[in-house]
């Protein structure tokens, strides 16, 4: 695939986003096929690298995988023959790989899977994914950069508290504890509206789970798991960055497909520095209120419902143009401003002291030539490069294609002067 993509900044779009299934989402749906013998269908499966990556790793594990792209459908079903190991070619990856380890203990007692490591954001530990697992019985060992799980007899239902929210951590323990026997009382949890779906996927399987999206989710144990069909979630973060473009590029765009109540923190934050997100019927729209100006405002990044720690770069790249000063605290990870040096080269005037970055607004970027480092830091650069003066070309864009499915053709479709290369 194409290295390099190439903007010609400064042109106002128009027209209509169509917001694909989400990536966070379908990373955690795809392993419930381990769950059972029965078979799982996706809808809506959005087409990136982390599910064709997702879909190696259940293919590695037994699990028979149909991915229709035109009609964005998976169908996914174990084979007779289960295999435990999560190799680390695989897992290296993609950090979600370790989305496998809950159902393969669950249903198969066992499980090697590759540690995924850190990435370009920080340390990413699973120490809370192993704690959990380990009170509903499970047992691990780690040994060569493989963490080793062994369940002696079956799961057994638990009350776990977790001491911060982890999405990861959340995911693992309810796709575990559904097949535990008798009753979970997961405490502190995750409540991103991918957890929701999730669960909501679940109950569609069979299994009896309350309060999914509060801070206590209940999960009785069942002991198999039926047929279904489950429309991926909406992709909020997908929906938040094609917001952002519209509104730095001081343009009016519509969104098909979208759902701002997945992004309530967010919209209230936008219209804070006068950007107005409308919804009517199924369509959404952003405008600037007042066209000539962005104001400066200050962004602390929370788990759900608080502001997404995946908006926090293109956020940024909004508030690199704003009038004032403003300031992005990174509360979930301890090094997401890899952009920053990017931003900078663009024109941008950010200064970083430890976990908050403090931007005082310019009146204009310039395109400049800059790198891709991480998934929302790329996209951030393409959103300053829609805003900015000249061309921006963008190198290491492979970390685009993990999560944002066709953003050329949604961009070039509203008039964007971008391509690859
Ligand atoms: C999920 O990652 C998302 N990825 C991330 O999206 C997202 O940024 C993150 O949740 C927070 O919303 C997927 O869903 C595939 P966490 P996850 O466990 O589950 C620490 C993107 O750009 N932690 O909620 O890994 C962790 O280091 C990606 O789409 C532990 O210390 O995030 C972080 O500081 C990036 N021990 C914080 O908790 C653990 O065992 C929150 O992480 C687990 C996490």
């Amino acid at each position: 695939m194409k290295e390099k993509i190439f903007i010609e900044g400064g042109k106002r779009l128009s027209g209509s986003i169509p917001i694909s299934g989400a990536k966070n989402s379908c990373l955690a749906l795809m392993p419930l096929s381990l769950l059972s013998d029965s078979a799982l269908t996706l809808n809506n499966v959005p087409i990136l690298s982390d599910v064709e990556t997702m879909i190696v790793l259940l293919e590695s594990l037994g699990c028979v995988v149909s991915y229709q792209k035109t009609e964005k459908i998976l169908n996914l079903k174990m084979s007779a023959k289960p295999l435990f190991l999560a190799d680390y070619e695989i897992v290296k990856k993609m950090r979600a790989s370790i989305l496998v380890l809950g159902p393969l203990l669950a249903r198969f007692g066992q499980a090697i899977v590759a540690l995924p490591g850190g990435c370009a954001i920080g340390a990413r530990p699973v120490n809370l994914h192993l704690m959990a697992l380990e009170a509903l019985g499970a047992s691990f060992s780690i040994e060569n950069g493989y963490v080793k799980g062994n369940v002696a007899k079956s799961l057994k239902g638990c009350k776990i508290t977790f001491p911060f929210e982890s999405v990861g951590a959340t995911a693992n323990t309810i796709m575990a504890a559904v097949l535990a026997k008798g009753t979970s009382e997961l405490v502190n949890v995750a409540r991103e509206p991918e957890i929701i779906d999730l669960c909501k996927c679940l109950k569609s399987m069979g299994c009896k789970i309350e309060g999914e999206g509060e801070r206590t989710i209940i999960i009785e144990g069942v002991d198999t798991l039926r047929e279904t069909t489950h429309e991926v979630v909406m992709d909020r973060i997908e929906l938040g960055t094609f917001i952002i473009a519209g509104a730095i590029s001081d343009s009016d765009l519509e969104f098909t497909g979208g759902d701002i109540i997945l992004l309530e923190s967010f919209v209230d934050k936008l219209y804070e520095v006068g950007i107005e997100v409308c919804q009517s019927d199924s369509n959404l729209r952003v405008k600037r209120i007042n066209r000539s100006s962005i104001k400066h405002t200050n962004v602390l990044t929370e788990p759900f419902p608080g502001f997404p720690t995946d908006l926090q770069a293109q956020m940024m790249a909004l508030l690199s143009l704003a009038d004032g000063v403003s300031s992005i605290e990174e509360q979930i990870f301890e090094n997401r401003f890899m952009h920053v040096p990017e931003l900078i080269r663009m024109g941008a005037n950010i200064e970083i002291k430890g976990r908050k970055a403090v931007i005082s607004g310019v009146d204009k970027l310039k395109g400049a030539p800059v790198k891709a480092t991480d998934l929302r830091a790329s996209v951030s650069l393409v959103l300053a490069g829609l805003a900015a003066e000249g061309q921006t070309e963008i190198d290491k864009i492979h970390h685009i294609d993990r999560g944002y499915e066709d953003i050329i053709k949604k961009l070039t479709g509203c008039g964007a002067q971008i391509r690859r290369y």
